[in-house]
């Protein structure tokens, strides 16, 4: 492997977060509101895509760079047909210790098998609520929260134990909603981590006065449930990591807004059709799909992804509220957040 690259803060490139499709069959509210994402919206047509060769071709050059995480999301990653395929293949690369997928868990029940014999490490399921009247107004298309439920169910008895579960907290959505789902989800099997609400995008309407800070979340579940802070997995873990003190488990909070975590930032996000993104909240991507298709060698992929990281300067949580740029942000479904 070469030495690991470092971006203009001196940040490494560790974790490669793949989106396979910008389609998803939920309208989560927070992140593609029907209003926008409607009946006449356009998602990318399946020639635009990267293929999985090209993503698992990108991949090998990425974990020659330094990275060892790969994490597959959407939109919903389960909607691409056959990604059991694309899972064995990066599973294959030399480098990658850790593979997981970010689902809405509606197709779980059917792939949890497929997927885990396929190589897939770790899976993380969002649900928001398991008030079935709230996740159904948070999904917006109706979808029961029983079915969500199967399908972690069926992850775990594939063998995915301990399963993360996402949690995006609304003020006056889904607030209350807290205390049960740690309560339900406690056990070593599971990790709820609960995420403040951002202003991902440009459709979600965000408004500071609708987060929860992190701080509320952890008070309303130590007042029920005692907890403690307990020390990261590992430099830059997003989620900060709280530990039950009966040792029933842990949970974690992921509080982007009221407490950024940009100075250990080292992810990198490729959307579908082969951009690559070096922040969540970037306006620009690099395209590494019209280089795939122009013939490049791996060398001139490499050292176009090094120029990439090379430039990095995002720090864009730390910065928010200081308008950084008034241009129009990459959505979520397009980077699978
Ligand atoms: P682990 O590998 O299990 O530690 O997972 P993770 O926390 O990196 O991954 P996951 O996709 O579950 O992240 C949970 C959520 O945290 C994402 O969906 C985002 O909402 C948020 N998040 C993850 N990475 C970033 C980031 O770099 N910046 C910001 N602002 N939010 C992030
Ligand atoms: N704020 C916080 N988290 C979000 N997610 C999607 N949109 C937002 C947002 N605006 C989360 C989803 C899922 C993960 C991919 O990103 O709930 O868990
Ligand atoms: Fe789909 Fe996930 Fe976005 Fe919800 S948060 S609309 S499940 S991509
Ligand atoms: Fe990384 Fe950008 Fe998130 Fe900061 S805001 S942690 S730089 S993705």
């Amino acid at each position: 492997m070469k030495e690991q690259i470092l971006d203009s803060r001196s940040r490494p490139l560790r974790d490669l977060r793949i989106s396979v499709t910008d389609r998803c069959n939920f309208r989560c509210t927070y992140c593609m509101p029907k209003s926008v994402f409607g009946r006449d919206f356009q998602f990318l047509p399946h020639e635009e895509l990267l293929t999985f060769e090209e993503i698992a071709r990108l991949s090998r050059v990425f974990a020659g760079l330094g990275v060892t995480k790969i994490r597959l999301t959407g939109g919903e990653p389960l909607l691409r047909r056959d990604l059991e395929k694309l899972v064995e293949m990066l599973a294959a690369i030399p480098g990658i210790r850790d593979l997981s997928l970010t689902t809405n868990g509606s197709l779980l029940a059917s792939k949890a098998l497929s997927l885990r014999a396929a190589g897939l490490h770790r899976v993380t399921v969002s649900l928001d609520s398991l008030d079935d009247a709230t996740f159904r107004a948070m999904n917006d298309v109706e979808f029961p929260v029983a079915r969500v439920l199967e399908g972690i169910e069926a992850a775990l008895a594939a063998g995915f134990g301990p399963i993360k579960i996402n949690m995006v907290v609304k003020r006056g959505v889904n607030e209350q909603d807290v205390v049960a789902m740690a309560r339900r989800f406690r056990s070593p099997n599971y990790i709820v981590r609960f995420i403040e609400y951002m202003d991902v995008g440009n459709t979600n309407g965000w408004r500071l006065v609708d987060v929860v800070p992190a701080a509320r979340i952890i008070e309303a579940i130590n007042a029920e449930m005692p907890i403690a802070p307990t020390q990261p997995n590992y430099r830059g873990e997003v989620a900060g990591r709280y530990r039950y003190l009966d040792g029933g488990g842990e949970i974690g909070v992921i509080a982007s807004v009221t407490q950024p975590f940009c100075h250990d930032c080292a992810r990198a996000r490729l959307s579908s059709e082969g951009l690559l993104y070096t922040c969540l909240f970037a306006t620009h991507g690099h395209d590494f799909r019209e280089l795939l298709r122009g013939g490049a060698t791996d060398r001139d992929i490499d050292a176009f992804a090094t120029g990439v990281w090379a430039g990095r300067e995002d720090r864009y949580s730390e910065l928010r509220g200081k308008a950084t740029t008034e241009e129009p942000k990459v959505e979520m479904s397009h980077i699978g957040g």
